[in-house]
């Protein structure tokens, strides 16, 4: 925190009120001092006045990224401080989905309690985290479209479904689920179509005899083409060069109802920006390290 203007530096910022802050240094031309562009959405806060000091003061290198993460997310104005019942979420770094415990499939929710309109299209969001960037997306979009998480991890689950009650919304649901045996069931029981599947810097499971522990495998590739509407779309990234390569290898393999879309602009054959207006927490923390993060989207052919 170090270059932080004083009062951003004072001791008893929290990193709600250090977000608060950031934002208000936040003028037009929308420039860190390190020349990191803000994202577009953070425009809603640009009337917000300098009274902590001027644009110079802060240096998004200095951020730690969880602060990031905060900024990106700081529309939805999630409470942090949860319920007893949800407790603190102390998670484990990486589970093994090849283990016993995760191989049974989740059962299937009666769609029309999780979401208000079941009928609508939907996105499905594969390892979902924390679950922000789909709160963020459903509360951008409450009309047109439902979104689901699932995730291996129950206590994210648990927690981001909480934050769905916290901010009302009635087309957003978590579900605790190893996607790799749950998806088919899950999605197939869908009242509508689905019409967007994002699996976005999933686990790398670096070491070779681990790579069968990554989520993008054959049968859920088949799955996931057999439940997409005709024109859907799917987005892969991950700021690990061998994990992109492997989840594009897999994709460019079903050439014949997949095609590459491009509509963000190619470097490589990789996607220059991310289409979907918010970014994940990995995705932030990866750029905060300078690292580049490879994205492919593709849409199902109208056969
Ligand atoms: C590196 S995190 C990325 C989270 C989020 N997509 C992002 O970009 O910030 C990968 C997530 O996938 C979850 N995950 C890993 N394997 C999974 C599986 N088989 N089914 C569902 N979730 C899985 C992990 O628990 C973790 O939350």
């Amino acid at each position: 925190m170090a270059s932080l203007c004083q009062a951003c530096a004072s001791s008893s910022a929290t990193p709600l009120l250090l977000a608060k802050r950031v934002f208000s240094l936040a003028t037009s031309p929308f420039y860190f001092t390190s020349g990191h562009k803000i994202p577009r959405h953070y425009s809603s806060f640009r009337a917000s006045t300098s009274a902590y000091g001027s644009a110079d003061c802060v240096d998004i290198k200095e951020m730690k990224s969880t602060d990031l993460v905060e900024l990106e997310y700081a529309e939805l104005n999630l409470k942090y401080k949860i319920s007893e019942e949800v407790g603190h979420v102390r998670i484990r770094q990486h589970v093994n989905p090849l283990s016993s415990s995760f191989s049974t499939p989740a059962p299937v929710p009666a769609w029309e309690e999780v979401y208000k309109d079941p009928s609508l299209p939907l996105m499905v969001d594969i390892g979902s985290g924390s679950g922000r960037f789909l709160l963020w997306l459903a509360k951008k979009d409450a009309e047109s479209r439902n979104y689901l998480g699932l995730e291996i991890r129950q206590k994210l689950v648990k927690r981001a479904n909480f934050w769905v009650n916290e901010l009302g919304l009635s087309n957003v649901h978590f579900i605790y689920a190893n996607a790799t045996v749950s998806f088919d069931q899950l999605i197939s029981s869908y009242p509508g179509p689905l019409e967007l599947v994002s699996i976005l810097c999933p686990d790398p499971h670096f070491k070779k005899r681990h790579h069968k522990r990554r989520v993008v495998q054959k049968p859920l590739v088949n799955s996931i083409l057999q439940n997409l509407k005709p024109g859907g779309k799917i987005l892969v990234q991950s700021d690990v060069l061998q994990v992109a390569q492997d989840m594009r290898n897999q994709l460019d393999e079903e050439a014949k109802v997949l095609q590459h879309v491009d509509t963000a602009g190619a470097e490589d054959g990789w996607l220059v920006a991310n289409p979907m207006g918010i970014r994940t927490e990995r995705e932030i923390h990866a750029e905060l390290e300078g690292a580049r993060v490879y994205r492919r989207l593709y849409q199902k052919l109208q056969l």
